[in-house]
């Protein structure tokens, strides 16, 4: 690879965190994602959460309905953790293929978390199963505690529930969920094992000021909340070097313009439409391409003991910015696309 490479061809990336909800919205969606993705990891909190494996085996079904035929699109199912969630039907769902993690949501900390959990101490034996099945939970690290600041939830979740919960079950494999700050990159990349984190391209472009300064911008709303730019630095600093623990989770959350635009609009941000060719554009900036298909195809996979896609997806530097529309249209409303706020020259060859 050469420094002005125009070109390039990685094998097909996955997306490690995706919501694509139901009904309209999600057939409305899904080409966004499987365009340029091969796999993609699916999040639990619909309305009602997918929490068991029944769940998950009839959203699968609704989601390969959604998928055009000729289309080779796998969705990789989780399960929406709760105090209630029966370790005996997780384990059997994972070992018959209906799941491929589980989900812990801490109650009242993001869209439709409300289901989630409260004592986590109380989990602990059925986290204690699905360590002992190599079942991966999948975190949203925030505490929800309203004494805490917004923008230090996730580093106090890391000191009160993270390092607790591994110090109690070492050999749970764990991924941090859009990790936002450098806290969090720094706790993954001080230990060794069984821990890994997404990034999510939008807390790899932006700071809080995009979101604040001079006016309120809705569609950069989505929580973790965007943080300061030294949070962001580190997070480049991750997802940019090569380290196999950092890989991509677009957290593409698409919510209806009504929704987002209101006196209480919702968190998420959706970025599915042109992930790839904004995180090519972003790591050629930093002169970091040679390290791009690690991160959105390879340690995903290593983590997650899943082989390699084989199919490539070629990239190619135009000499035209990318023409990126502003809305996707649904049966049920328009949903806005992730504005990167930069040039972007990357584009998929078709
Ligand atoms: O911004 C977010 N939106 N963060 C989440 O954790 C959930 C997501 C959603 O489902 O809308
Ligand atoms: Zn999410």
């Amino acid at each position: 690879m050469t420094a002005k490479q125009n070109q390039l061809e990685i094998t097909k990336p996955d997306d490690w965190h995706l919501h694509i909800r139901d009904s309209e919205i999600m057939k409305a969606v899904l080409p966004a994602t499987y365009r340029w993705a091969a796999r993609a990891i699916i999040m639990p909190n619909l309305v009602p959460p997918i929490l068991t494996g029944a769940d998950a085996r009839s959203y699968a079904s609704k989601i390969k309905g959604g998928i055009e035929s000729g289309v080779e699109f796998e969705p990789l199912l989780t399960l929406y953790l709760t105090q209630d969630t029966q370790a005996d039907d997780v384990v059997a769902s994972y070992q018959q293929g209906i799941i491929k993690a589980v989900k812990l949501y801490p109650a009242g900390a993001t869209t439709n978390s409300h289901n989630g959990v409260t004592d986590i101490k109380k989990l602990y034996p059925v986290l204690a199963e699905m360590s002992d099945a190599a079942i991966p939970l999948l975190i949203h690290g925030e505490v929800t505690d309203p004494e805490i600041d917004i923008f230090d939830r996730e580093a106090v979740f890391i000191e009160q529930i993270l390092q607790p919960l591994r110090r109690e079950l070492p050999n749970l494999r764990i991924v941090m969920e859009h990790i936002t700050t450098k806290q969090a990159a720094s706790y993954v990349l001080n230990e060794s094992q069984n821990l890994g984190a997404t990034i999510t391209p939008h807390h790899l472009i932006l700071n809080r000021n995009v979101m604040l300064s001079g006016a309120i911008r809705p569609h950069y709303y989505c929580l973790p909340i965007l943080k300061r730019e030294t949070h962001r630095l580190a997070l480049i600093d991750a997802a940019t070097k090569g380290d196999k623990r950092f890989f991509l989770g677009t957290d593409s959350a698409p919510h209806l313009d009504g929704a987002k635009i209101d006196v209480c609009g919702c968190a998420g941000v959706f970025n599915a439409t042109f992930a790839v060719e904004i995180l090519a554009q972003l790591f050629d900036n930093l002169g970091a391409l040679n390290n791009l298909e690690g991160f959105v195809s390879l340690h995903g996979a290593d983590f997650y003991e899943l082989p390699y896609n084989k199919e490539k997806l070629t990239l190619f530097k135009s000499d035209t910015t990318l023409e990126m529309p502003k809305t996707l249209q649904t049966e049920d409303g328009n949903i806005t696309l992730f504005d990167p706020r930069m040039p972007v020259y990357w584009q998929i060859l078709k």
